[in-house]
């Protein structure tokens, strides 16, 4: 078992109801090969996520300007992603996902107009928990290089929980979207309070 020390501290987002345990820090940090590929599945996820907005809310203007500028960036984090894959010969292989996903979208609500509000919050929460275990793996990381990587995206990460944010504050009035924010915060923290197996970012 690896030992967690507390290093630089890193700006977290208090949307996240609870912090994530060290027990996924040293699943990760004992399988960063394995994380490195999940991430890679999660980077494209990511832009995939933000083209379906597009194609579900194609007139959402603010919406599709923004989405159109994640979806660009997490595309440029897939890449970068792969070139550490090559670089540690892991084949991109498929990769059975946590229950974390499935979990939080069985959380959105399918009727109008929730549905969009729902899926824009559950969206921010899932950037949100990204950014902060980035930052995890930057601060504990031994490889020098990665930790610098994992660093190095986790400022993107931020604005994108920044980004869905807004929207769902464009599109909704604001005490319903912190009201359900938080009802979905509560959510998420309780998905990932048990500790899945199969070492994942989302695990
Ligand atoms: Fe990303
Ligand atoms: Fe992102």
């Amino acid at each position: 078992m690896q030992k967690i020390v507390q290093t630089e501290q890193l700006p977290t987002i208090n949307a996240l109801k609870e912090s994530t345990s060290n027990a996924w820090i040293e699943q990760a940090l004992s399988n960063l090969d394995i994380i490195l590929l999940d991430h890679s599945h999660c980077e494209r996820k990511a832009a995939g996520v933000a083209l379906n907005f597009m194609f579900a809310y194609p007139s959402n203007t603010k919406m599709v300007r923004e989405l159109t500028k994640i979806a660009q960036e997490e595309l440029e984090h897939f890449e970068l992603v792969n070139q550490w894959l090559e670089r540690r010969n892991i084949p991109l292989a498929p990769l059975p996902p946590p229950p974390y996903g499935a979990a939080l979208k069985a959380q959105v609500r399918p009727h109008k107009p929730y549905k969009f509000l729902d899926s824009l919050l559950v969206t921010g929460l899932i950037e949100a928990r990204s950014h902060e275990r980035l930052g995890l793996l930057a601060t504990h990381c031994p490889e020098p290089e990665l930790a610098r990587f994992y660093k190095g995206l986790m400022a993107s990460e931020a604005r994108h929980f920044g980004v869905y944010w807004v929207l769902a504050d464009t599109y909704f009035d604001r005490q319903i979207v912190m009201e359900r924010l938080d009802e979905l915060a509560v959510v998420e923290s309780e998905i990932l309070s048990t500790l899945h197996p199969e070492p994942r970012i989302h695990s």
